[in-house]
């Protein structure tokens, strides 16, 4: 049986009452909250940054998951680090030198993911997975909460589930692979069947009035 992990994004979230929803999501059975960092540079669209990862943290009782769609990565990935995040990734493309902001992450303490946009290559993969927490699949075009799901994403999963299976013989070790963009109750079962067992959803559970009995569906989905 493996252990799911429901990473509601607060990208869909009222910002005007963050800490509240933060706690309500968690009470609601939250795994993690998904923070998700936009600059207007590496992606369309600005969100939030450090501070607000600061001012969050008290409320949080579960880990932050930090997702970075900046470019540069290194002292950003730094602040949030000090900001109290857990779990921090960035997509390959935004780093000059990836293994260096990876184990600038490790170093902090924190762990570390890396994020594949639907058109990037997994062979970023080839020299690193022994420094890797996580693996962050992306299945709509980063920027923006509310798209559809690209279905190609599917075959990326199971192309990434049987590196990590292969990784996690040799070596005992294991490694999240995390779903983010368009996950919904009607596709989760799916999404999990390709191998992903992290899954980040935004609009799914922040559109919703009740968090509590979305969440419940979508474990229910998970052990069906
Ligand atoms: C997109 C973000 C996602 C987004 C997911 O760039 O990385 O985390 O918030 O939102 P939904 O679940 O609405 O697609
Ligand atoms: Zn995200």
């Amino acid at each position: 049986m493996k252990h799911y992990r429901i990473a509601p994004s607060i990208l869909s979230a009222d910002f005007a009452r963050l800490g509240e929803e933060v706690r309500q999501v968690i009470d609601a059975g939250a795994d993690w909250i998904h923070f998700d960092v936009m600059d207007n540079h590496y992606v369309p669209n600005l969100t939030v940054g450090p501070m607000v990862c600061e001012a969050i943290r008290p409320h949080a009782t579960v880990p932050i998951d930090v997702h970075l769609m900046v470019q540069p990565t290194d002292r950003i990935a730094s602040d949030f680090a000090k900001a109290g995040a857990n779990i921090i990734s960035f997509h390959p493309e935004a780093s000059d030198h990836i293994d260096r902001t990876l184990s600038l992450i490790r170093d902090h303490g924190c762990q570390a993911g890396l994020a594949f946009n639907p058109a990037t290559p997994l062979h970023y993969l080839d020299h690193l997975m022994d420094r890797l927490d996580l693996i962050l699949i992306m299945s709509v075009n980063p920027g923006f909460g509310g798209q559809s799901f690209i279905p190609e994403a599917l075959n990326k999963l199971r192309a990434v589930r049987s590196r990590i299976d292969a990784h996690t013989a040799k070596t005992g070790r294991e490694i999240r692979l995390q779903i983010d963009g368009g996950v919904k109750l009607d596709n989760i079962a799916a999404i999990a069947a390709a191998g992903a067992d992290t899954f980040v959803a935004g609009s799914a559970i922040f559109g919703q009035p009740d968090y509590r009995t979305v969440i419940a569906a979508m474990r229910q989905q998970l052990v069906a």
